[in-house]
């Protein structure tokens, strides 16, 4: 089913078509040089962003698929947990599109996007249990079919990416960080005692990285040293030299170590209590980490199931993802009223979709 995705929900304007699981074309603008400014994402800047570029961007695609308006069957939006004003902007787009054209409406929860990306490189197993780690989430669920998820396990303060870039910004490192800190992180052995890794020594199948985050912001006030001078771009990065380098890179190590060694136990224990499943699927921007892959690849292996990864372009926010789990829920008989509601980040995404009860059939 040809299917328009829309993504608006942070700091990423993107939008994408997929017909029949395959990819035809994607746009993307991302914001990050603007809210680097700022050390993070200011959300009004973000909605006025994705209200200045997302009809260009749509053109643009149309255009490069060569793809009309009107063979558009289904309109699939990121309707949340997301900024809210960002989100409005995708939503409004979206019913509009979609009562101008007829085509289905689709409102997608952005979560299970990301969980169901490499769905676009492979076949999915399900099933599978889903280890979603984004800027704004950590997340465990059990994922039955394409279309029925079960939260397992969740974050109780800061998801994982939040821990990277706050990290990365005590550092003064650009924006968002994880990238960096993951790049340097691969030039030491981490130093396993040097940060704890919390909520571990419990039955629970939360998360919790505040505690983390503190610990790495203390040792960096203790070594004024590690901190770059100004606000460090890739360039400035590579002139850190000598013991400097080493001192950054073994914090670097070991902050990840202790983030991917969290993760590795949690996501260990919510495999035990889920039962049987086929596959372990993570996904989200933190999941292009080099560590956290690795960490995952052992355990899956151990485990005797099967790891999936989407490539490191489907990990952070996109179009595809949406498009992709829009076509699925549609193709399962599901879609939206012109009411749909965004949901702001917070709030769970409400199962308020039309279609066949609780069963996914395809
Ligand atoms: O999924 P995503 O694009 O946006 C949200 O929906 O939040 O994830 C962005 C997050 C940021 O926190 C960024 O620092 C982190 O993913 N990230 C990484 C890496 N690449 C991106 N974190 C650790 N290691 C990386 N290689
Ligand atoms: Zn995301």
């Amino acid at each position: 089913m040809l299917t328009l995705g829309i993504e608006s929900s942070c700091d990423e304007t993107a939008v994408a078509l997929v017909d029949g699981g395959r990819l035809l074309g994607e746009r993307i603008a991302s914001q990050v040089d603007v809210h680097a400014l700022f050390g993070g994402v200011v959300p009004e800047i973000a909605s006025r962003e994705h209200l200045r570029v997302l009809p260009g961007l749509f053109e643009d695609l149309l255009r490069e698929t060569g793809v009309s308006v009107d063979d558009i069957e289904a309109v699939a939006v990121a309707r949340g947990p997301g900024l809210l004003g960002s989100l409005l902007v995708g939503v409004s787009f979206a019913k509009g599109l979609a009562l101008s054209t007829g085509a289905r409406l689709v409102g997608v929860n952005h979560l299970w996007a990301h969980l169901l990306a490499a769905g676009l490189e492979r076949e999915l197993h399900f099933p599978a249990l889903g280890l979603l780690v984004s800027g704004g989430h950590t997340h465990t669920y059990l994922i039955r079919s394409d279309c029925e998820f079960e939260l397992l396990g969740r974050t109780l303060d800061d998801a994982a990416g939040e821990a990277f870039d706050k990290v990365a910004k005590v550092l003064n490192f650009p924006y968002p960080g994880g990238r960096w800190i993951d790049n340097l992180a691969s030039e030491a052995e981490p130093d396993k005692k040097m940060f704890p890794r919390a909520f571990i020594d419990n039955p629970s199948l939360d998360f919790s990285f505040s505690g983390l985050k503190t610990a790495v912001a203390n040792h960096v006030a203790a070594h004024p040293e590690l901190v770059m001078s100004e606000m460090a771009d890739a360039s400035l990065l590579e002139h850190v030299v000598g013991p400097r380098r080493e001192q950054l890179a073994e914090m670097c190590a070991s902050f990840n170590w202790s983030v991917a060694d969290t993760l590795r136990i949690k996501v260990e224990r919510a495999l035990k209590q889920a039962g049987k499943v086929e596959s372990l699927i993570v996904a989200g921007g933190v999941a292009a980490n080099s560590m956290i892959r690795s960490f995952m690849t052992e355990l899956a292996a151990k485990q005797g199931i099967e790891l999936t990864l989407p490539g490191l372009g489907l990990c952070t926010d996109n179009g595809a993802m949406i498009a992709h789990a829009g076509e699925r829920f549609a193709e399962a008989g599901y879609a939206h009223d012109l009411d749909l509601e965004a949901i702001p980040r917070g709030r769970v995404v409400p199962l308020d979709w039309h279609g066949p009860d609780s069963v996914c059939r395809r």
